[in-house]
């Protein structure tokens, strides 16, 4: 058993080293973990998670064979989500996000990225913010946010790509520019190019908020050299991306998020995480939370998904759930134990972190601890 200690103080770390060197215990509770592996919180730099119904018959569409696209056509996708999640008031978002918050926290996360998306409207965008903000302020979990207006066309413009364009830069972007952290844009075929995804980031940036990008998720777009040229703080997805925009990605320091459980329930290639990383890219890993792609709450099947089908090494997989998490999100004091950084940590009921690619049906987690103190998991709360 290996000998460690890590002291946590103020929400701190003071100290992570050899248990026999460790400080003197202070008046908070220690917690024996008796041969459990340690872990940093897990962070979780790309969900949706904030939303309303479920698209559960979609997806047993998807399985007997129609495609994402002409799921959308059919008035599915999306869109549906967008209908349900206008139709909700703010109190029974934020209960229903929650809900899948607290999930997220019984299996180790303790920092989330939140995107709006699926209002397309002024008001319905706004609210999803707010809710993601007051999720920050109830739960013990660190959050950033993401406006993230350009997921779609709205129904209202299905005919005026350009007027919707528009109404994002000129009147959605400067309202919520004070609620969200960062900006993202669906460059696709068939939803926003490049083009147009330049013209909001220009703005967004302008507003002092940080860019983010669905890049090469369903095809090959542009968004990924997007990302290089403006200096995006993340580019992901990336199932489609190619060796030439990972050498453009690593020359601009954009860190790749990668999502494999949308890849896994789209039944697409996963993208070339082991490519990436020869590239020198900084790796992310994310579960993707949304009721369309990738309805993924726990980090743990991601991390596996990462490292039995993308080709991780388990050691590579759990820092980019950890620590690339954090520099997708640029906290640079989070996804790492050592002396200064959050004292946000898992403690997993397994002797390694092995364990959680190679057991992924199983919740692991035996205690989530945030800022120092038990906040959940198997154990309970204490
Ligand atoms: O990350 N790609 C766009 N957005 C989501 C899907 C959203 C949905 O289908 O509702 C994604 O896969
Ligand atoms: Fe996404």
């Amino acid at each position: 058993m290996v000998d460690a200690a890590v002291k946590v103080e103020d929400g701190s770390v003071v100290y992570a080293g050899p248990g026999s060197d460790a400080p003197e215990q202070g008046p908070s509770p220690r917690v024996e973990c008796d041969g459990r592996a340690v872990l940093p919180g897990f962070v979780d730099s790309h969900t949706h998670l904030v939303f309303a119904g479920d698209r559960a018959a979609e997806f047993s569409m998807r399985m007997a064979g129609a495609s994402y696209s002409d799921v959308a056509k059919s008035g599915g996708g999306i869109l549906s989500t967008v209908a349900a999640t206008r139709d909700v008031s703010e109190a029974d978002l934020f209960e229903a996000a929650a809900v899948r918050v607290r999930r997220m926290l019984a299996a180790g996360t303790t920092t989330v990225e939140i995107k709006s998306g699926y209002g397309l409207d002024l008001e319905t965008e706004l609210r999803l913010l707010r809710v993601a903000r007051r999720i920050a302020a109830e739960l013990p979990v660190s959050v950033r946010t993401t406006f993230l207006g350009a997921h779609t066309l709205p129904p209202e413009f299905r005919d005026d790509r350009a007027g919707y364009v528009d109404l994002v830069i000129e009147e959605m972007l400067p309202q919520a520019a004070p609620l969200a952290d960062y900006c993202d844009v669906f460059v696709e075929h068939g939803t926003f190019s490049a083009d147009e995804a330049r013209r909001i980031f220009v703005a967004a940036q302008g507003l002092g908020m940080g860019a983010r990008i669905h890049a090469e998720q369903l095809a090959h777009s542009g968004g990924a050299a997007l990302a290089a040229e403006i200096g995006a703080v993340s580019a992901d997805h990336l199932d489609h991306v190619t060796e030439e925009d990972a050498t453009a990605l690593a020359d601009a320091g954009v860190v790749a998020v990668l999502v494999p459980g949308a890849s896994y329930t789209m039944r697409s290639s996963q993208a070339p995480g082991p490519m990436l990383i020869d590239h020198g890219l900084t790796i992310a890993l994310a579960t993707d939370c949304n009721p369309g792609t990738s309805y993924f709450e726990s980090m743990g099947p991601v991390i596996s998904l990462a490292v039995v089908q993308m080709g991780l090494s388990t050691d590579q997989a759990i820092f980019a759930a950890t620590r690339g998490g954090a520099l997708a999100l640029g906290m640079e004091a989070h996804g790492t134990i050592t002396a200064g950084s959050a004292g946000d940590l898992v403690v997993l009921d397994a002797p390694s972190p092995a364990h959680i690619p190679y057991r992924p049906g199983t919740n692991l987690v035996w205690k989530t601890i945030k800022a120092g103190r038990a906040v959940a998991g198997a154990s309970g709360p204490g």
